[in-house]
């Protein structure tokens, strides 16, 4: 529940560049450890005539040929059978065999009249670099194509730099994983872990054990094949995939498939029972071949057991558990677990492959200093990770299905040790709410002041991750909900740790989000295709709205869990307007930044401001027209009235500040009025766990254009 916590271009070019205000360089994601700009550019009109020095491999071959075809979708230039300048690519050392943690990633990328080289430290630092080169290209106002001058210094900050998509809940297709690691590449993350079992589902074709895909699967499974085409595939961009299979807890359709691996617990937990039983040895049989075929289709070296959230009463008073606790004298469910996992950390290494486990599976303290615990609930556990050794990737703070902004996400550090997880005076407060939430609030979730990591500690942390759990995430919901944030935090894993402005970083992120799209990122089709069942025939007004609202955040729009504490089910289909709304709308920080602007004097803003304002009342009278014939909107249509009222209010602002005058008193109050109500309902689903208990805005809908109208109706309300 909780996780779910060129002479003549030269000049066009370097004219329209300074006429936008920007460069090249600054929509750079993840911004890179040096870029020094110099004046002119180099004209792009086809394929570049790349010259190979030092390793040269058919990946790098196969990457060129994308990069090449990327250009073409890039710029929309389709002569690219024209010749181009030269790209010299000097690749300094091989790495022969599979892709592996540590791979040579660091290039240097030279851009100037004589064309463009490029040297990298091996062949990822090749990929590197060619992702690099895309973000430069830059189109000018007569259609051709440039790159600027430009030197680059680079390397990543992290190792192990990646996203967790949770294919169990929702079932993710091979075509939408693949635009993923397509989109993952662009901005140089580096780690697909795959969440491929839990209680819902177990994902892959077994062989050994064909009910796992055969009844816990509902049909939907990977091939074998396709696991090893989508290894490939992502091997060929620079992506490990690292396969997690989640035992001995989130074990539901395991124990579906192979009831006789179930523990028995009694009391008032066991109804629940759906842990695998630590006792049995045909428990170790199951997992250790199963995990054996695995291990076969994922090369990588490192292996996910998962190891989380087993219950307090997951085994209690097995008489099998119990009779197993005597015999070795275990004390604790912790104990028992530890004993779990080093049987299984014994089989696996036997196997040649490292062990990964969340969190928990370090509670003991007793595990070999070769696992790799994954921090998830508090940046604490990075701290207690590391102080006992383990190498620790960081996921705390960068779960993206809790809904929150990128700004949110990017605002915490892999090696900060105490800003992820729930204060002390929360977990306090949340414990009131609800027996059931009582039960979840446990000390692990709770985050207190720690010392800062060691030298020795920091040298642990590989780097981050950011889950994407799919209870709320459908496949066709996928880009959107993953996209762009995750190019936020590709920055986060990769450049400076001082690299931390977030305005310049939404600045960016807006680009980067349409490179993704040219490049193939669905997100906005996928949404369009999502709308047309709430409104079809005109889905205008409706994806005009769309970008002025947000989801409710933190799983307040999981109706199951309200459903679950009143000891209801419900069933929730992801077809709302919220399921199609985005995170984190560009739209609207466009328009919080222009407003911003305006008001602190840049009045050459204000047609444009004034436009958008007027645009949503009318779209609001739309939608409004459209609901009379389409019951599938009427939930919106409150929200869309809020926002017109807003809109009202900020015309009234935007008058009073083109005039020079105050804004009345009586205008300012029915401005900031409405503008309390929608922060209200923002902050009703601020914080994890309250957001199940808070009141729940219509549509499930939070109004995001809020910033950009407070800062007009305060400006024009005190000048
Ligand atoms: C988790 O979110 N249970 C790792």
């Amino acid at each position: 529940m909780l996780r779910r916590f060129t002479a003549v271009l030269v000049l066009t070019i370097a004219v329209a560049l300074a006429a936008s205000g920007a460069s090249a360089a600054v929509a750079l994601m993840p911004r890179p450890q040096s870029v020094t700009e110099q004046a002119g550019a180099l004209a792009i009109p086809g394929r570049l005539a790349i010259v190979w020095t030092g390793c040269h491999e058919l990946r790098l071959d196969r990457a060129a040929e994308r990069f090449q075809r990327d250009l073409g979708r890039l710029t929309g230039i389709e002569t690219f059978a024209a010749a181009g300048p030269r790209l010299d690519i000097a690749c300094r050392a091989a790495e022969p065999g599979a892709l592996a943690l540590g791979a040579r990633e660091a290039y240097r990328l030279q851009v100037d009249e004589r064309g463009v080289r490029l040297e990298a430290d091996g062949p990822i630092g090749v990929l590197r670099g060619l992702a690099t080169l895309r973000q430069l290209l830059e189109t000018a106002p007569d259609g051709s194509a440039a790159l600027p001058f430009v030197e680059i210094d680079d390397k990543p900050r992290f190792a192990w730099r990646g996203v967790m998509i949770d294919t169990a809940r929702h079932f993710m297709t091979v075509g939408t994983l693949k635009r993923q690691i397509d989109a993952m590449e662009q901005v140089k993350l580096n780690v697909l872990h795959l969440h491929l079992s839990d209680n819902e589902a177990f994902r892959v074709e077994s062989r050994r054990y064909p009910r796992l895909h055969g009844i816990a699967a509902q049909g939907q499974f990977y091939t074998q094949a396709q696991i090893r085409h989508l290894v490939a595939y992502a091997a060929d961009r620079g992506v490990r995939v690292v396969p997690e299979f989640d035992v001995p807890g989130h074990t539901r359709a395991i124990i579906l498939a192979y009831p006789q691996l179930a523990s028995h617990p009694v009391g008032p937990g066991a109804a629940g029972a759906q842990v695998l039983n630590p006792a049995s040895e045909e428990t170790y049989r199951f997992v250790t071949r199963l995990f054996d075929e695995m291990a076969g289709l994922f090369p990588d070296d490192y292996f996910h057991i998962g190891g989380d959230e087993v219950g307090d009463d997951a085994w209690a008073g097995d008489p099998a558990v119990e009779a197993l606790k005597a015999a070795r004298g275990l004390k604790t469910k912790a104990e028992v677990e530890a004993h779990f996992h080093r049987r299984i950390h014994q089989a696996l290494t036997r196997r040649g492959k490292i062990v990964v486990g969340w969190e928990e599976v370090i509670d003991t303290g007793t595990l070999p200093r070769d696992v790799v615990v994954q921090a998830w609930r508090t940046s604490n556990a990075t701290a207690r990770a590391t102080a006992q050794g383990h190498r620790t990737i960081v996921s705390a703070g960068y779960y993206l299905d809790l809904l929150n902004t990128a700004a949110f996400h990017y605002g915490f550090d892999p090696l900060d040790t105490s800003t992820a997880g729930m204060s002390p005076a929360d977990a306090e407060a949340a414990r009131k709410l609800h027996p059931l939430v009582a039960h979840f609030v446990t000390d692990g979730i709770v985050v207190r002041p720690a010392p800062p990591l060691s030298p020795a500690q920091e040298a642990l942390v590989l780097g981050g991750e950011a889950p994407i759990w799919a209870e709320l995430v459908s496949d066709e919901m996928l880009d959107s909900r993953l996209w762009p944030r995750a190019a936020a935090l590709a920055e986060r894993f990769w450049s400076p740790r001082d690299v931390r402005d977030v305005d310049d970083m939404y600045a960016r992120l807006a680009v980067q989000q349409d490179r993704l799209r040219r490049l193939g990122l669905n997100d906005r089709e996928l949404r369009a295709r999502m709308a047309s069942r709430l409104a079809p025939g005109d889905t205008g007004p409706l994806l005009a709205f769309l970008d002025l609202v947000g989801p409710v955040r933190n799983m307040a729009h999981d109706k199951r869990v309200p459903a679950a504490l009143r000891g209801e089910k419900a069933v929730q289909h992801l077809t709302a307007a919220a399921d199609a709304a985005p995170v984190d709308s560009l739209v609207a920080r466009g328009f919080a930044a222009r407003a911003r602007r305006l008001v602190a004097g840049d009045r050459g803003l204000a047609p444009q401001v004034r436009a958008e304002l007027q645009a949503w009342i009318v779209n609001d009278a739309r939608l409004q027209a459209q609901a009379a014939a389409n019951p599938s909107i009427r939930e919106v249509l409150p929200v869309s009235a809020e926002i017109a009222g807003l809109a009202t209010a900020g015309l009234a602002a935007l008058d009073a500040l083109e005039a020079g005058k105050p804004l009345a008193a009586d205008a300012a109050e029915r401005g900031r009025s409405a503008i309390a109500r929608a922060e209200a309902s923002e902050a009703a689903s601020a914080r994890p766990i309250f957001a199940f208990f808070g009141k729940r805005p219509p549509g499930d809908l939070i109004i995001t254009v809020t910033p950009g109208l407070r800062a007009l109706i305060e400006a024009a309300a005190s000048p």
